[in-house]
């Protein structure tokens, strides 16, 4: 850290928040009905379209002058600048001293990319190529397994970023499998994940992705090497191995000591953070599944998102936009949470994949020059897919004292064109919005109990549980279809949102050292369960009370 440069104003101590504060007051007290009672072409002066995905976002506590006093914000906290740094490898991530080059694996301008002075594009270019001719191999049925048959089934074997977003797309872009491989994930350090993952899976026909940046994930490599003497056990052999296990790593050595061939590792670099490295060979399942070519479209939609969030000025800027909301409500309105609602089965990974983006990034307490942050950063990210959710949770979004904004999304054609089910559908996620807009008055309560023919006394007891607040706000995203490229926007979408957001609060959202604790205190626990030197007066007594209770169980068995 340059020490010589005093830290620049905390995003609390700039004169643009104690504009919004100001604003605020008189935001928080306007109902948002009111705005389009006001404004009949509010729905159009609040919608954006970028890069095939359109954001509606009036239905949010906002008018005119808020997209101002949020953009001075923006500017203030030196969002262009910080744009054009990712873009060109600077080493954002300060306390690793690494860039964050995402955007370079799917950079299809012919603009280099320097490392350390070194254009990488050639290397990322490279890289593409090879998982292009290892896909292609595989499912023209070339490569095959150990007996020469074809490979039905290929079983990706990582956690965290390394799952959640190869997950995400996989499931998303279902309808573009080609229906000859069988895409498995194994994540958890649980038997029961690897148990049913397995069943049923021939290991003549199965090949094996072991995904994982740092190959030292204690759940990635617990299960590669269970799934390696799965395979030994029924019928594979050591000289095998290298036709059935391939990997993807930065750590190209490990993976080489756990027997896999060097032909079959495909690099991970340093400057691409986990939760952000779907793009690169961490997206191999994706491509053996849907194929290079979809594979590709979806790059080149995160591509138009990122050119549109590089050159697009702070008003028009959808990624901007949709963080600078995100600050409004969690900073001015103490939203604790934010909703993300796909309404599409295909999309239902997203809020899992989103979560890890947003909370491993920003869910932080420190800013990058080492202050403890006296403000709220990243929210709590949750959500589910639509219209379950409304079945489950949605209760709480329209009457709860806990206020969540979300974010609905919504593919305006469906893939499977039953009957008027997508209308249906649209029809549900388009009125949940209105709703946690309007809400439902005492008044109006009262009127439809008695229109229902209710006794004065039961109106009494019925009308206040039947008021809906109202007034809570959601952003929709909405396209025409969930393809490779509007895939692709979606997530490159909420990767720049969570960079913005990042940058605002201060803090680095390219690192996680977070995790590290729990990591260390597992190997004494581990220690314990098994019954080691009973070190178990290190622990405090409830940690104590659940060792005994584990060991008591195991006892019994
Ligand atoms: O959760 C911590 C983390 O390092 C994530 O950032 C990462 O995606 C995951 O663990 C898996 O790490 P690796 O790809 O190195 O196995």
């Amino acid at each position: 850290m340059d020490k010589s440069v005093y830290p620049p104003l905390s995003f609390d101590q700039k004169s643009e928040f104690d504009a919004l504060k100001m604003h605020f007051l008189s935001m928080n007290s306007t109902p948002m009905m009111s705005l389009f009672d006001e404004d009949p072409a509010r729905f159009s002066q609040f919608t954006l379209s970028a890069a095939g995905l359109n954001l509606d976002y009036s239905k949010n506590r906002i008018n005119g002058e808020t997209i101002s006093l949020l953009c001075e914000l923006a500017e203030s906290s030196g969002i262009q600048a910080a744009i054009g740094d990712m873009f060109a490898g600077v080493a954002i991530n300060k306390s690793e001293n690494r860039p964050a080059l995402h955007t370079a694996l799917r950079n299809f301008s012919d603009e280099p990319v320097l490392v350390s002075g070194k254009d990488v594009m050639p290397e990322i270019k490279q890289t593409l190529n090879r998982m292009r001719n290892f896909c292609w191999a595989i499912r023209i049925q070339q490569w095959r397994g150990f007996s020469n048959k074809p490979f039905t089934d290929v079983v990706s074997i990582g956690i965290g970023g390394s799952f959640l977003g190869p997950k995400l797309a996989s499931e998303a872009l279902k309808p573009y499998w080609s229906r000859k491989i069988n895409c498995h994930y194994l994540s958890n350090i649980d038997g029961s994940d690897l148990t049913e993952t397995l069943q049923g899976l021939n290991p003549e026909t199965t090949l094996f992705i072991i995904q994982s940046k740092s190959f030292n994930t204690q759940e990635t490599l617990k299960n590669a090497n269970a799934c390696r003497d799965w395979f030994l056990e029924n019928g594979g052999c050591e000289v095998e191995l290298a036709r059935h296990f391939s990997a993807v790593t930065a750590n190209v050595d490990k993976a080489m000591a756990f027997g896999i061939a060097e032909k079959n590792i495909f690099p991970m670099w340093d400057w691409v953070g986990g939760r952000y490295s779907l793009w690169s060979a961490i997206g191999l399942p994706l491509m053996l599944t849907v194929g290079y070519e979809n594979f590709r479209q979806m790059l080149e939609g995160a591509y138009e998102m990122d050119m549109h969030f590089k050159n697009a000025p702070l008003e028009q800027n959808m990624p901007v936009l949709m963080g600078l909301l995100g600050v409004w409500y969690v900073n001015f309105f103490d939203a604790q949470s934010h909703a993300i609602l796909p309404y599409d089965h295909y999309l239902r990974g997203l809020p899992s994949h989103i979560q890890q983006l947003d909370m491993e990034s920003n869910g932080k307490s420190v800013d990058m020059y080492g202050r403890k942050i006296n403000y709220q950063a990243g929210p709590i990210i949750w959500g589910g897919v639509g219209s379950n959710g409304q079945h489950a949770y949605h209760q709480l979004l329209h009457q709860g004292t806990q206020f969540a904004p979300c974010d609905f999304i919504l593919p305006l054609m469906s893939h499977n064109a039953v009957g008027d089910f997508h209308a249906l559908l649209v029809s549900n996620c388009l009125s949940q919005s209105q709703a946690l807009m309007q809400g439902k008055t005492y008044e109006q309560a009262e009127a439809e109990l008695r229109a229902e023919g209710k006794s004065a006394d039961e109106i009494s007891v019925l009308a206040p549980q039947k008021v809906i607040p109202g007034n809570r706000p959601s952003n929709t995203i909405y396209f025409d279809k969930t393809t490779p490229k509007t895939v692709g926007a979606l997530i490159a979408l909420y990767e720049h949102k969570v960079f913005v957001q990042g940058k605002i609060w201060g803090v680095n959202s390219f690192d996680q050292w977070g995790v590290e604790l729990g990591k260390q205190l597992g190997h004494k626990v581990h220690d314990a369960l098994k019954g080691c030197e009973s070190n178990e007066a290190e622990f405090d007594s409830s940690t104590q009370g659940l060792i005994q209770a584990f060991r008591a169980m195991k006892d019994k068995l």
